[in-house]
């Protein structure tokens, strides 16, 4: 390898059970629990290349960390398109940037009566008691968090009228607040709510026309819900137009307008309180939201403004020596609630992404957020800190390392909101390993880490919040 980050765009085969690995410095005392990570684990299907990252085989990585020592299990999800994928070497369904394999005719049928994709590369979800391992689908893949073995299939949009939920939701009080989108006559995002162990009740239903924006995340405040109608999107008359000659959702990915807004949904109401225009947008990943006061809420994300935020991310290019990019930053907007446009501030210049924050703060007011930067290349090298009020920002970073997302765990008694750890699992491109890092989330210094005999690749999504620690 002539670059430190291709190999992370390579299959990585391997599956371990349960195997203790060396420590190096120590993880605290008090860090015992278990995550679990998704993300991509094959990049080809019989002889095809899978040709964008998105299109990656899910595998699940799970770290227990608990009296000094560090045990990894890692697998992939036993999917539908998994098994043709192994058993029948052919593409079982149109992925983001592959087409399925068969007939242009099979293809058409496949989109017209809505058989999507099973392979669950986005995170893992947390619902009744069960662990699912999701992406932008119908279907959660049941899994067993001990053994990572799928161990069943559940409807998702059961209960709404949807053609699939996304894979990233907010969890506030044993309540699980997600979005669906539907794809039939009208394009349509619906905010549900669903209680534990009950179904899930419809809230706010936003129409759009035959080019909806694309969502992948949505971010919550004490009274308020803000869905992001990002300025770029699928054209499905096009997506239907091209599917049976190979065409995929990629190819008809593009700009929907000149500019970009947010919805404001009351909680508790469902009511639209506020429509906001802003500059043209493309948000993955929300760090948080809060209500500033009575007028103004703030939403610190990571913006793009380019869709090859989307179609820019393919695995050649990824793997490429030089490969070309687009450039989140940490933006920071400002949403009048009684009318006006979103203000917008850099906080951070990227490129960056993944933004997390100690989750407890999730809606409040707060002063941390933690980001995954790239100095160059395809991968992150660096986890920043950033105290978004000032902002300032202190970085981590190791040559040759490249970490995922940052996940922060809260000491006990914690009287600071940063007074904890950072978790993160990272591609060891120099050694073709990888490793388990464990920073101080104050200082950012290293405290511990714990090598992975086997390299795989850092997760291009978030980690399950199902962590119990
Ligand atoms: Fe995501």
């Amino acid at each position: 390898m002539s670059n430190t980050w291709a190999s992370g765009f390579q299959t990585q085969r391997e599956e371990l059970t349960d195997v203790e690995l060396a420590v190096e410095g120590s993880f605290p005392e008090w860090l015992t629990g278990t995550f679990i990570s998704n993300g991509p684990g094959q990049f080809e299907v019989g002889d095809t290349q899978l040709e964008h990252w998105f299109d990656a085989l899910a595998m699940l990585k799970r770290v227990r960390i608990g009296e000094g020592t560090v045990r990894y299990t890692n697998r992939f999800v036993r999917s539908d398109d998994f098994r043709v994928a192994r058993d029948e070497r052919r593409v079982r369904r149109a992925l983001p940037g592959t087409p399925a394999d068969g007939s242009g005719l099979r293809r058409l049928y496949q989109s017209l009566t809505g058989e999507f994709q099973d392979n669950p590369s986005i995170g893992v979800l947390k619902l009744d008691g069960d662990a699912y391992a999701v992406t932008e689908s119908r279907c959660g893949i049941e899994i067993d968090p001990e053994t990572l073995q799928t161990t069943g299939r559940r409807d998702l949009t059961a209960g709404l009228e949807a053609d699939i939920t996304l894979g990233h939701t907010h969890a506030d009080g044993g309540t699980q607040w997600g979005l669906a989108a539907d794809f039939g006559r009208t394009c349509a995002y619906t905010v549900f709510r669903r209680a534990p162990g009950e179904p899930p009740t419809e809230l706010t239903r936003l129409a759009f026309d035959h080019r909806p924006p694309y969502v992948h995340a949505f971010a919550l405040t004490e009274h308020y819900v803000v869905v992001p109608e990002s300025s770029f999107g699928v054209d499905f008359r096009a997506l239907l137009a091209r599917t049976p000659l190979g065409g995929t959702f990629l190819d008809a990915f593009g700009p929907r307008g000149d500019s970009g807004a947010f919805h404001v949904l009351d909680r508790s109401t469902g009511e639209r309180v506020a429509e906001i225009e802003a500059e043209p947008f493309l948000v993955y990943h929300f760090a948080n939201a809060y209500e500033r006061d009575a007028e103004t809420i703030v939403v610190d994300c990571v913006k793009f403004t380019d869709e090859a935020a989307m179609t820019g991310l393919t695995v050649s290019n990824l793997r490429s020596d030089d490969p070309t990019l687009p450039r989140g930053d940490l933006v920071r907007f400002r949403l009048p609630l009684q009318g006006g446009r979103a203000r917008e501030e850099q906080l951070v210049e990227g490129p960056c992404e993944f933004p997390t924050i100690n989750y407890g703060y999730n809606g409040r007011r707060y002063e941390y957020a933690y980001l995954a930067v790239t100095d160059r290349g395809s991968l992150p090298t660096g986890i920043a800190k950033v105290a978004v009020d000032e902002p300032t920002v202190r970085e981590w970073s190791e040559p040759g390392l490249h970490p995922g997302e940052a996940i922060f765990v809260s000491a006990p008694s914690a009287s600071a909101e940063d007074e904890g750890v950072l978790l993160s699992l990272a591609l060891d491109g120099a050694n073709d390993r990888s490793v388990v890092l464990c920073l101080d989330a104050t200082t950012l210094e290293e405290r511990g880490r714990a090598a992975r005999p086997h390299r795989d690749e850092p997760r291009i999504d978030r980690v399950s919040r199902t962590i119990t620690v």
